[in-house]
């Protein structure tokens, strides 16, 4: 079934082709005063202009047209031309029974098949993962999963940060700690151990070792670059370490990946593109689009129309070592060439915009990216703590994820029963769900280019714009449905026959257009904004309109359904955004069950 809005923009255009109107205008918007109208169609005004036309007089004309509609109840021309529309209880309440058996709420089946690779990760080797790899973890997450809703063959690839200069500072720094180690002998070996020679945090302590050094000294810097040099040129007890290095790390992060439920499909890194790099870098100077520079090998952009000289694109140092860009240059390459990608979405920090942008323009001009694919940077703002500065622990440091998962947690069981025997397993298993619910529902509840404040309070309340009062308000449809089900009440067809049912079933009825929003926008704020206003309308639905209580059973029945679209619909919703919903509540649906239903839910 087509969307509501669908179904207007199909209308208006047919009315404004035979009136020989511009159909660019035909358009309806959800209404900005929903006491009047359900939509609304602005297009009289630029009409009016362009046609040199009195609006009204055109708005009429469309308004006469719309009114014999089927569907519609109330068409009306207000103030300057706006046209106001309304749809009947009838058709909206037919409309939402269609819902009751549709997988995709109203969601039209995809046709297009767009093959999309979605790089989300980047954590880096060594450094442990912090709140900065969260946003991109977390939207990246739901921006492949409501592309590949929307019809895409969207894989995730974490590209882990794995080939630059940080691997030869942890090299150049244990060969300095542990000369003796086999991997530092200019004689390659036989065979190198098959241990790694530290765990996680070791390595993360090597790291921060090497990073002191490398600011201040020289030889350091030197000894960094060439193991870099050495390493990207196969050195085989380099390749060795580092490979350790790499194994370790992995299993670091897929741990916290995991706990936070975001899964990649493909482990790519950095290092995977190096047999591209040479051969890529040659091609380009072949051709004269890169140029040496000073030892370098760079890509000049400014091309004097701009009035701000545009930095160079740097691919190679004078050192010899391959840089970030160079890279993503490569890897552009190869996820055409191997994984033949349609369309390729960074979801990276925005503060890196001028980086992909460079490289988006290289890879255009040089035919890396041919015409037809679509290659977006999906930026992201900070997460700042509450003095406005990047998040840090109460000590200063860099809030590591592991760290924040763990306070989430204990957060997430101040609303939750103290464990039993019985019911420790639930407990244990409600109280992930819940922080991860909260720590992600936070990330993507606003605009995702904004820079938020990471409130440590409110986020994993059961109140407010959270995760956990989404996964309460469909633990709550839960609890209803299954009393319903004990005392053998049986659903029936949605009739329309109070205004909250109305708003509603108008809300449920809207899932499909903050679909396509979040799709095309790569922007999961606009389904955390629909699941929000869906569980409030549904808030006061349920304090307005008994349910079990209701006698007449036809009635009874009808408001059990919109129960269940309800929480159907925000099972998908929060699916989409990669968040779980929990069957139960343990603490508040105990209560949900055993009160009145009229004052539970009420107010939130
Ligand atoms: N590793 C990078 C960082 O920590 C992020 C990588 C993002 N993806 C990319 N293709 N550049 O900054």
């Amino acid at each position: 079934m087509p969307s509501l809005k669908e179904i207007l923009d199909t209308t208006l255009k047919g009315i404004f082709t035979e009136a020989g109107f511009d159909t660019r205008y035909a358009e309806a918007v959800v209404s900005a005063r929903p006491d009047l109208a359900d939509y609304q169609c602005n297009a009289a005004m630029p009409l009016g202009k362009a046609m040199g036309k009195n609006p009204r007089e055109v708005g009429q004309a469309i308004a006469d047209k719309l009114a014999g509609v089927d569907g519609l109840e109330k068409v009306e021309l207000a103030g300057p031309g706006f046209i106001n529309i309304r749809f009947s209880d009838a058709y909206l309440s037919q409309a939402a029974n269609t819902l009751m058996t549709d997988s995709r709420q109203g969601c039209a089946t995809p046709k297009k098949k767009r093959k999309t690779v979605v790089d989300y990760g980047g954590p880096n080797i060594a450094k442990e993962m912090h709140v900065g790899h969260l946003r991109a973890a977390i939207i990246g997450e739901s921006v492949k999963r409501v592309r590949a809703f929307g019809g895409d063959e969207a894989v995730g690839d974490v590209h882990f940060g794995d080939w630059g200069t940080p691997m030869g500072m942890l090299i150049a720094q244990l060969q300095q700690e542990h000369p003796d180690l086999p991997y530092f002998s200019t004689v390659p070996q036989n065979a190198y151990p098959d241990e790694p020679p530290m765990d996680i945090e070791e390595l993360g302590a090597l790291y921060r070792r090497a990073a002191a050094r490398f600011k201040t000294e020289p030889d350091m810097q030197d000894a960094a670059r060439q193991a870099t040099f050495e390493l990207q040129q196969g050195r085989p007890g380099y390749m060795a370490l580092w490979k350790h290095f790499k194994d370790v790390s992995v299993t670091a992060v897929k741990r916290n990946y995991d706990r936070m439920g975001i899964h990649f499909e493909l482990w790519l890194g950095e290092s995977d593109v190096n047999d591209r790099l040479a051969p890529m870098v040659e091609d380009l100077k072949a051709r004269g689009i890169a140029v040496e520079s000073d030892g370098a090998t760079v890509v000049p952009l400014d091309d004097g129309t701009s009035n701000k000289p545009q930095p160079p694109l740097i691919l190679q140092k004078s050192d010899g070592a391959y840089t970030y860009a160079a890279t993503d240059l490569a890897t552009i390459a190869q996820r055409v060439e191997e994984l033949h990608a349609d369309t390729i979405l960074y979801v990276v920090d925005k503060r890196q915009s001028q980086h992909f942008e460079q490289v988006f323009t290289v890879a255009r001009k040089a035919g890396i990216a041919p015409e037809g694919l679509e290659i977006t940077h999906v930026g992201f703002g900070t997460i700042n703590g509450a003095d406005g500065k990047p998040f840090k622990t109460r000590d200063g440091g860099v809030m590591r994820l592991e760290d924040l998962l763990t306070t989430a947690n204990g957060k997430a069981r101040e609303n939750l029963p103290d464990t039993t025997p019985e019911n420790a397993t639930e407990v244990e298993k409600l109280a992930e769900q819940i922080s991860v619910a909260a720590i992600k529902f936070q990330d993507m509840k606003g605009n995702r280019e904004s820079d938020y404040v990471f409130d440590t309070e409110a986020f994993a309340k059961f109140e407010g714009k959270t995760g956990p009062y989404l996964q309460y308000a469909i633990a709550r449809t839960n609890a209803l449905l299954r009393r319903a089900d004990t005392e053998g009440a049986a659903l029936a067809d949605v009739t329309i026959t109070t205004p909250e049912e109305r708003e509603l079933v108008l809300g449920l009825l809207r899932f499909p257009e903050a679909v396509e929003r979040a799709y095309t926008k790569c922007e999961p704020s606009e389904l955390s904004a629909h699941a929000f206003e869906l569980g409030q309308k549904f808030s006061r639905f349920y304090t307005e309109c008994p349910i079990m209580a209701e006698r007449d059973r036809a009635l009874r029945g009808s408001r059990l359904s919109l129960t269940k679209l309800v929480g159907n619909q925000q099972r998908l919703c929060l699916d989409l955004l990669g968040i779980e919903a929990p069957e139960r509540m343990l603490t508040r649906e105990r209560e949900a069950e055993k009160e009145p239903e009229a004052a539970a839910i009420g107010g939130r």
